[in-house]
């Protein structure tokens, strides 16, 4: 089937055998952490000696939400009747009762940190091992770049996103404030799309410009600038490298290209069938002033990502107010509708 922004597949299930954003490293704290992903509610935490854990989020016994409970050494202590579970779910003491069954257990989901990642298998088997590591994002932990991020929760479906962040034209709309500047440069610059059966790749380059005001705060470039935009779209995250080195100074399209990066994360995961989670992070490698550099390159970040939410949460609320209709497409949603077929690729996958 040919799937389009035009025609939206039901929002009601979503690809399994795959990991998930869950959060990240720093938001396991002394306290457990509730968030339910694929309409699965879930505790979070982090165990004394370190391992990160995913239970279903309600006690066995009386269903009370075990995120209301307290960690303790490498359980989770329930806040009503005092069960202890460890990290597998399984219950390891009942107060005042010597003896504990064997079903006094909650689910729990494979968890793994990865470069300060936590990504949750979502398998169609529970008791399946996953087919693959959890995936790797470097940046987070090259002592070349600094970088900060957030959690946003979004009153839309997580797809809204991924459409969002595989069309770079909607910048000079929607960013007029932040980092857009000109529509037409943004509709009218070449853009290369590629991809594979689960991957979509966009770039474009634009040579000879002028650096944006972020771009010569950060870094010494002598005059004018060659800058590359690259995106690629995974099923779980995507990552946006921007950033420009000297015009003519060196190929643009190297991985190994110098000059000033800025490098987003985006892991976009569903909470129910109509909300999903937002964990972006961006890292930078500034030479001029690193500390307020970044501050400021996180902070213009953050903007941009406030202007998209609004857009976003509003184009939502009004396809529900106007129900199902059809749209029309137009050509910068040729990357948006391979990542929709991709989506839709899997899903069907995992039904078959
Ligand atoms: S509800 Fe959890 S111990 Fe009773
Ligand atoms: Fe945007």
């Amino acid at each position: 089937m040919n799937q389009s922004l035009s025609s939206q597949s039901p929002p009601d299930s979503f690809p399994v055998d795959q990991w998930y954003v869950g959060g990240f490293a720093w938001e396991l704290t002394d306290k457990p952490l509730a968030r339910t992903l694929l309409n699965q509610p879930l505790v979070l935490f982090r165990t004394a000696s370190g391992e990160v854990a995913a239970l279903e989020d309600r006690c066995c016994h009386r269903a009370l939400p075990l995120s209301l409970g307290t960690l303790e050494g490498e359980g989770l202590r329930c806040g009503y009747h005092g069960l202890l579970f460890g990290s597998d779910g399984q219950c390891l003491e009942i107060p005042g009762q010597a003896k504990v069954p064997s079903k006094a257990k909650v689910r729990s989901f494979i968890a793994q940190e990865r470069d300060q990642i936590l990504w949750i298998w979502f398998g169609r088997d529970e008791l399946l091992a996953p087919l693959s590591e959890p995936p790797a994002y470097p940046i987070h932990c090259s002592g070349d770049y600094r970088f900060a991020g957030d959690v946003y929760h979004y009153n839309a479906p997580w797809q809204l996103i991924h459409d969002n962040l595989l069309d770079l034209s909607h910048l000079g709309y929607v960013h007029l404030h932040t980092i857009g500047g000109n529509a037409s440069i943004h509709m009218n610059a070449q853009m290369q799309v590629s991809g594979d059966e689960a991957s979509v790749r966009v770039v474009r380059y634009m040579f000879d410009s002028e650096p944006p005001p972020t771009y010569s705060a950060a870094y010494p470039f002598k005059a004018r600038i060659d800058r590359w935009q690259e995106i690629e779209f995974n099923l779980s995250h995507l990552k946006i490298l921007t950033g420009a080195v000297d015009a003519g100074s060196q190929p643009v399209d190297d991985p190994q290209r110098g000059g000033f990066h800025m490098r987003g994360f985006h892991g976009i995961t569903p909470e129910t069938d109509t909300t999903c989670h937002y964990f972006w992070t961006m890292a930078t490698n500034p030479i001029s002033d690193p500390e307020a550099t970044t501050r400021n390159v996180i902070e213009q970040t953050r903007q941009t990502f406030d202007e998209d939410k609004l857009i976003i949460e509003a184009q939502f609320a009004n396809q529900q107010r106007f129900g199902e209709r059809p749209m029309v497409d137009i050509h910068v949603d040729a990357a948006p509708n391979r990542a929709r077929r991709i989506v839709e690729r899997l899903r069907q996958v995992d039904s078959v």
